[in-house]
């Protein structure tokens, strides 16, 4: 495994860190048994930043994680996050939970003593608010946040999904270590502003659903995903934009495959090749997964695939949009 500095921190995490959501939330049936073998296999490939947050499975997620965390502290990088809600805290936030954004200073201060207590440790690394709370000014939320550093409970701070607005906002109140966004060949609303920010700031963008939460792998078998499955209900996953979603993953397979790696190695060396401040997340819950993704670490792409790549995304260009309006609703423009 390779490893880069965290924007400003002297921390060397590995350029392929590991999203953990799917092992608990969003993506079907649990099986943690083989989520920890995964995790276990993490430290075994030097994979050391991991991606959590307390909403995945209701916490169920940072317990999980615990198992692995606890007896290896020392050698793992774990970023949490707090800021949604589940009404009457019941139900699942992807699937039918009537969900919402509370980013108060309030509920943060509940949010980090669960979220400690659940992966049982007495600091977390990185803490980022899932997302900005249209209720409340960003700089109230992140100057709670500093107090958190203060006072020794997290290490560094993030924001997700944020507008460059907020961003700079925050930033005046207390350094951003981390922006974490969705980006992926098919999700790019970065490109325009988001990135070009973190890095004049000195900002890790961290790209969540590098992978296209896994559409561009060419693997995935829409047709048999679980009725929970939070991407039944995304409009990529549906009608015509499926169609060009599989046209489009076929075509990138084989590019893929005429360079001698897999797709999902592809796409995340794409992801990483876009800037030097950018530490994607992918996320599996397999080993067999993990150990194809680390290999993205030693993939260097070359000016001619990543002209070969814009042109297969320009020929399918009808990709629909990456949320439905139940999810876009938080995502502030
Ligand atoms: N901040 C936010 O709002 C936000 C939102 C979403 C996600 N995230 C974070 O970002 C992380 C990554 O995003 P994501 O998991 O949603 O999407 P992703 O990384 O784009 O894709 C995950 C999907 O790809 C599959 N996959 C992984 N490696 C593969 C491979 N080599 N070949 C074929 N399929 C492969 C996984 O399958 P299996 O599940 O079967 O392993 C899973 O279905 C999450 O785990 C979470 O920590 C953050």
């Amino acid at each position: 495994m390779k490893y880069k500095e965290l924007a400003k921190t002297g921390e060397k995490v590995s350029v392929v860190g590991l999203g953990c959501m799917g092992m608990s939330a969003a993506y079907g049936k649990a099986d943690d048994t083989e989520s920890v073998a995964t995790l276990e296999y993490a430290l075994d490939l030097g994979i050391n930043f991991w991606d959590t947050a307390d909403i995945y499975g209701n916490g169920a997620n940072e317990e999980l994680i615990s198992k692995v965390l606890v007896p290896n502290r020392n050698k793992i990088f774990i970023a949490t996050k707090f800021g949604f809600r589940i009404r009457g805290d019941e139900g699942d936030v992807f699937v039918g939970g009537e969900s919402y954004v509370d980013a108060s200073p309030k509920w943060m201060r509940q949010a980090v003593e669960d979220s400690l207590r659940r992966l049982k440790i007495e600091t977390i690394d990185l803490y980022y608010a899932h997302r900005v709370d249209p209720n409340v000014p960003v700089e109230e939320t992140v100057g709670a946040m500093a107090e958190l550093v203060k006072e020794g409970k997290v290490r560094y701070l993030g924001l997700s999904e944020c507008t460059p607005e907020d961003l700079k906002r925050a930033y005046a109140v207390h350094p951003i270590t981390a922006v974490q966004s969705e980006y992926s060949l098919l999700t790019r609303g970065v490109e325009d502003a988001i990135l070009p920010l973190t890095k004049e700031l000195g900002i890790t963008l961290v790209p969540f659903a590098p992978l296209s939460r896994g559409l561009i792998t060419n693997k995935l078998d829409v047709s048999s995903l679980a009725s929970n499955d939070f991407r039944k209900n995304l409009p990529r996953y549906q009608g015509e934009y499926l169609d060009n979603n599989q046209k489009l993953s076929a075509a990138f397979a084989e590019l893929a495959e005429s360079k001698n790696c897999s797709p999902a190695q592809f796409a995340i060396a794409w992801v990483m090749a876009q800037s030097d401040n950018i530490i994607p997340i992918p996320g599996t819950k397999r080993r067999k997964y993990l150990e194809e993704n680390a290999g993205a670490a030693d993939i260097e792409l070359t000016a001619k695939d990543l002209e070969d790549i814009e042109a297969i995304v320009r020929k399918y260009p009808n990709i629909g949009p990456r949320y439905s309006a139940r999810e876009n609703k938080f995502v502030k423009k």
